[in-house]
């Protein structure tokens, strides 16, 4: 059995070592892949974006199968485009990847079906998005519509931010077009829990929840970055709550995206926060999250391959998902300076025993070397009986890990531990 991978992050090289486990698995293509994830599967200089070459890959190589993890193909239609040339995908196509794409959908899908959610209004013009801003409440959150790298959120502490925020995403086009609708939406405080999901459309399984840590610096400070670290599960994602999400959030939202057309396989994100008020949604994404995959599937107890394959084959009811007991920590070493500038090109060392804990992010290899190529450069996870165990595991084979200006945040899984005490 040869897969095809598509994507070249951590999250990536997560998933090809998930599917590694399995005996059948042959040979592994990663399209673009990296440095590291040369190591686990065969990597080919295709972007993720490049949807004409994917599928010219696919008809050469005929892969067995495939899974589309980045967002970006997917709401590009890759899952579409493969599934037409006879290839079964692991990942929504482009009708239902809209989950993710576009903001305003979501929202108007949430509030179409009920799914709690913040507060909420959209705008494709400045002067209302202006003039809603004069008396609305502040805090107040700021989107733009499409894809926009996970940086098109600016929580507006202030009025002045707010208009700030909305000018440079409809007036300056900061994130092209894909500031030109914006929502402006509720601040809403509580812990965020980050739950992925399988689904096919007639079943949806949740995995075992997790937390991301999305700021750059100690204690949640400095700028948003792609996630500077993951634990699993979360605390604060109780049984009561898991038991609300299920019944208010996972399976309305299934039944939504049904009922619209637009039947959700894959991977589906619920980024949520456990409010006063109960679980809401803050964002859907259409994919694993990176970090998160990273955590949760060092802990899935059951063939991914064999998930996998159900869910494009409608039929994930009759497998049953297990999960290890236990806890996953995975510490991001960045370069430092990220996610502004930072320098690249130099020489990564991993001790052996520590090699299969890591996964790869943004790494080249050079004549046998490892060198950094890019802001986040991997991750480690520990997988140990308690979180505090994960944690300490984690860090202690990052230290071990050596390259220059390595940079990583001290306090992943802090908060989550206050929450286990
Ligand atoms: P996103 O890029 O959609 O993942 O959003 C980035 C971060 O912004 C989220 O992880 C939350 O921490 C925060 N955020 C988004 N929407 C809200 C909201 N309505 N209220 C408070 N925080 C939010
Ligand atoms: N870690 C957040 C995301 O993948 O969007």
């Amino acid at each position: 059995m040869d897969i095809l991978v598509v994507g070249g992050g951590g999250r990536e090289h997560a998933i090809i070592k998930k599917l590694r486990e399995n005996a059948g698995v042959d040979r592994i293509y990663a399209l673009p892949g990296n440095g590291g994830i040369a190591m686990d599967a065969e990597c080919f200089p295709i972007k993720a974006t490049d949807i004409e070459g994917i599928k010219a890959f696919a008809k050469e190589y005929r892969p067995d199968y495939a899974v589309v993890a980045p967002d970006d193909p997917l709401v590009m239609g890759c899952v579409d485009e493969l599934t037409n040339i006879g290839i079964p995908c692991f990942g929504p196509k482009a009708a239902a990847a809209v989950i993710e794409g576009s903001k305003v959908f979501s929202k108007n899908l949430m509030k179409k079906y009920g799914i709690p959610t913040a507060r909420y209004h959209t705008f494709d013009n400045i002067s209302d998005a202006l003039y809603y801003l004069e008396s609305s409440p502040i805090p107040t959150v700021i989107k733009a519509d499409g894809l926009a790298l996970g940086k098109g959120v600016v929580i507006a502490e202030t009025r002045e931010d707010a208009v700030a925020a909305v000018r440079s995403m409809m007036e300056d086009h900061k994130f092209g077009e894909s500031g030109d609708r914006i929502v402006i939406e509720e601040f809403l405080e509580g812990p965020e829990v980050s739950v992925l999901a399988f689904t096919d459309g007639k079943t949806i399984v949740p995995m075992i929840s997790s937390m991301d840590h999305k700021r750059a610096g100690d204690g949640d400070t400095g700028l948003n970055t792609g996630g500077m670290g993951t634990v699993a599960p979360n605390p604060y994602y109780t049984d009561e709550a898991a038991a609300r999400c299920m019944e208010e959030i996972f399976v309305p939202t299934m039944r939504a995206m049904n009922a619209e057309g637009r039947t959700f396989k894959g991977c589906l994100y619920f980024g949520l926060m456990i409010t006063e008020k109960g679980p809401k949604v803050i964002e859907y994404n259409c994919r694993f999250g990176d970090p998160e995959a990273q955590v949760v599937l060092p802990l899935l107890d059951t063939d991914l391959l064999t998930i996998m394959q159900a869910v494009t084959e409608e039929r994930l009811a009759e497998v049953d998902v297990k999960w290890k007991d236990g806890s996953a920590c995975c510490v991001i070493a960045a370069s430092d300076g990220y996610p502004v500038s930072y320098e690249k090109g130099y020489e990564i060392d991993i001790p052996e025993d520590v090699l299969p804990h890591v996964y790869v992010a943004g790494a080249v290899e050079e004549e046998g070397r490892l060198l950094t190529s890019g802001g986040r450069v991997l991750g480690v996870t520990a997988v140990e009986p308690t979180l505090a165990e994960a944690i300490e595991a984690s860090y202690d084979m990052l230290d071990r890990i050596d390259f220059a200006n390595k940079y990583y945040r001290a306090d992943i899984g802090q908060r989550a531990l206050k929450a286990v005490r």
